[in-house]
């Protein structure tokens, strides 16, 4: 039967060698890690912070929103960007002297050719942002139809599981992958069944993911925004309405920019946060700390007006 560190080699493709053989392997390895530490430390004082200086980025739905933004702050931070998107996002791409590759992401060729033309371009990739995504078909489970399930699950999940399985050949130790998943990835939410479970299944692989790409120093994580001020927030069912739930029941009662998404994304894909991965990271405005305070005040003054 096979050992562990067989399977893992099975797995990965790779030979794994044990970490630690005996106490002075263990002391070599300590005094090294320190050292290392030690001239990071230093580099870091002349450094930027999050920077991401020379990395090759590719990012899905990059022509709008959440991508656009992200798009940007990378270019900002160093990074050359290559925009994916079914849409146009040429201009886009060119303002940020970067590449536009048309790609719909729920077609696993589509995303395999992406990823060999922007590695062919730059030698390489090192970030991947898993972010292109739809909304439709607002309704209970019992009004919901096959296919919306069927349209959300091949452009938001397939989308991130194509993009993960094409990039990883052409991504050195050290990469990192972020998948924009949502709140309705980690909460119920009446009304997104559809959609919710497809942004729930995105953290499912993104944990996977983060386990299976471990060994070869890649990372995975994902985050998870309330309401976004977007075009797809513009394009929501109902924004209006979910606008005002918000102000309601979240802590911090504002939809987030896209650029706060963006901001988290930078952060997660940047040497500096080396240590974390098979994360999803709720950006809820609060909504995990507890019920709001403006919640608990319209609570209570309904009950009073029921009272009187
Ligand atoms: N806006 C929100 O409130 C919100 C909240 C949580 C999570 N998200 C998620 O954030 C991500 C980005 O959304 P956004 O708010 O920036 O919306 P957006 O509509 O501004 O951007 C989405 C982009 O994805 C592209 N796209 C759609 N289908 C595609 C496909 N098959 N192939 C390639 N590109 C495709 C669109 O053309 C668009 O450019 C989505 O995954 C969305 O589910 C959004």
């Amino acid at each position: 039967m096979a050992g562990k560190e067989d399977t893992l080699a099975a797995i990965h493709g790779v030979a794994i060698q044990p970490t630690c053989q005996n106490d002075d392997s263990a002391k070599f390895s300590e005094q090294a890690a320190a050292g290392a530490a030690s001239m990071l430390i230093m580099e870091k004082g002349e450094e930027q912070m999050f920077d991401l200086d020379g990395k090759i980025a590719v990012i899905t739905g990059g022509a709008s929103g959440i991508g656009l933004a992200t798009a940007q702050r990378f270019h900002a931070a160093g990074a050359q960007v290559v925009i994916a998107d079914i849409a146009d996002g040429s201009a886009k791409a060119e303002d940020l002297d970067g590449l536009f590759v048309h790609t719909d992401v729920a077609d696993e060729s589509q995303v395999a050719a992406l990823l060999d033309r922007a590695a062919q371009h730059y030698g390489r990739i090192d970030i991947l942002v898993n972010n292109a995504g739809i909304a439709i078909g607002a309704g209970t489970i019992s009004e919901q139809v096959y296919e919306d399930y069927r349209l959300q699950f091949d452009v938001n999940l397939m989308g991130a599981v194509f993009g993960i399985k094409h990039v990883v050949d052409h991504m050195p130790a050290g990469g990192a992958i972020v998948n924009t998943s949502s709140m309705a990835g980690v909460l119920g939410f009446p009304g997104f069944a559809s959609y919710g479970a497809s942004k729930w299944s995105m953290i499912g692989i993104t944990k996977t993911a983060a386990l299976e790409l471990a060994p070869r120093g890649i990372r995975v994580n994902a985050v998870c925004p309330t309401g976004v001020a977007t075009p797809m927030m513009d394009d929501d069912v109902a924004p209006e309405d979910e606008v005002a739930m918000i102000e309601m029941f979240q802590p911090i009662n504002r939809l987030a920019t896209a650029d706060e998404v963006a901001a988290a994304i930078q952060f997660l894909v940047a040497g500096d946060c080396a240590m974390v991965t098979g994360h999803a990271l709720h950006l809820d405005g609060g909504l995990f700390a507890g019920t709001s305070v403006q919640s608990l005040e319209l609570a209570l003054e309904a009950f009073r007006t029921r009272q009187r």
